[in-house]
């Protein structure tokens, strides 16, 4: 051991190596659980593929030199036997960190062989996550570049799309909006199709849509993300979008007893509350993904002769990066691939 002790910039530097490991650290971790879960694809049982893409992600960060808890998991414990939020997780000894996960974003999509599910996952600072219960959230995402505050989630859909064109340079015609296909969303599919903007409606995988609107720039993602979906996957999308530098804001809904009392066992009291990205992921955040299907964000798990091929993103908020990894998996050379 050195007898000197180190410079404030020194730390500095160890702190962010330390922070690019462990970036790798977490692709390698969605890399596992896309690899298990895709063993699965089609096999119509989508809680096996979830359970598979759970258990791989959890050997995998079990492993990494971390002093993690899991902030926002797959459910509370008693409800998923991993992964659950307030799960320790590490091998200890590292850094003390949060963690957001979604081992398999799209199980259903993966039961049924279709596109664009994801396994995910986020890293922050400790108390670098909003810590939902397990409720709907409203959402509205865009990509990088456009003027802050260029739509907001309480106004009419019509409003932000003319807003948004403008800000763009396009006409609304010409703005993409994806929308999850749900009953609850007629009246939003109702009001943006009567602006005569292109929808694209989604079966599953908002997560992946609302990253998506940060690849609108190069024509390949939505211009907007709007609607209801799950809570945890909006502090999921708010953590890489405030990488990839888009902007989203989302509130829970919380308009029963049972989901006000869960909100305020987490310590959340206003029931209103409108947040933004600072609100979701406040500290500084790594985001991962892999795709476990193919979809416009990452291709699927392939087999390209004898090795597995995994897509991935790898995301970190201080630096601004967006890395993507390919990684050819050699399933004969590791006893199980997923820890490749
Ligand atoms: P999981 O596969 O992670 O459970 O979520 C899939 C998903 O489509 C999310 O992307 C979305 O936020 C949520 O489900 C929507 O919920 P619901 O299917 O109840 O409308």
């Amino acid at each position: 051991m050195s007898d000197h002790p180190m410079t404030t910039d020194e730390c500095q530097e160890v702190d962010a190596r330390m922070d690019r490991n462990l970036a790798l650290d977490a692709v390698r971790a969605t890399e596992a659980a896309a690899l298990a879960a895709s063993r699965l694809m089609g096999q119509g049982d989508e809680q096996a593929a979830d359970l598979a893409a759970i258990r791989a992600m959890h050997r995998t960060l079990s492993c990494i030199d971390i002093d993690g808890v899991v902030t926002v998991g797959e459910g509370m414990e008693g409800e998923t036997p991993l992964l659950y939020s307030g799960q320790k997780l590490g091998a200890g000894g590292g850094h003390r960190v949060d963690i957001a996960v979604d081992a398999l974003e799209g199980a259903t999509i993966v039961a049924r062989g279709g596109q664009n599910a994801l396994s995910v996952i986020a890293i922050a600072e400790q108390g670098g996550f909003l810590n939902p219960p397990r409720v709907y959230m409203d959402k509205i995402a865009v990509g990088p570049g456009l003027p802050v505050g260029v739509v907001d989630l309480d106004a009419e859909p019509g409003d932000n799309l003319a807003s948004l064109a403008k800000a763009k340079g396009v006409t609304v015609g010409e703005l993409l909006v994806c929308i999850l296909d749900r009953p609850r969303h007629e009246g939003l599919i109702s009001q943006v199709r009567a602006c005569g903007a292109r929808v694209m409606l989604i079966l599953d995988g908002d997560v992946s849509a609302a990253i998506a609107t940060a690849q609108g720039s190069l024509g390949v993602g939505p211009d907007i993300y709007l609607g209801t979906g799950g809570a945890a996957e909006g502090v999921l999308a708010a953590a890489a979008l405030k990488c990839s530098g888009g902007q989203m804001q989302g509130r829970l809904r919380l308009r029963d007893e049972s989901s006000r009392t869960a909100a305020l066992r987490l310590g959340i009291t206003d029931f209103d509350r409108k947040y933004g990205i600072a609100d979701m992921a406040p500290g500084e955040v790594m985001f991962a993904a892999t795709g476990v299907t193919h979809g416009a964000l990452l291709q699927g798990v392939r087999r390209v002769g004898r090795d597995v091929v995994t897509h991935s993103v790898v995301m970190r908020s201080k630096s601004g990066t967006v890395r993507y990894v390919t990684a050819f998996h050699d399933p004969r050379r590791a006893a199980d691939s997923a820890q490749g």
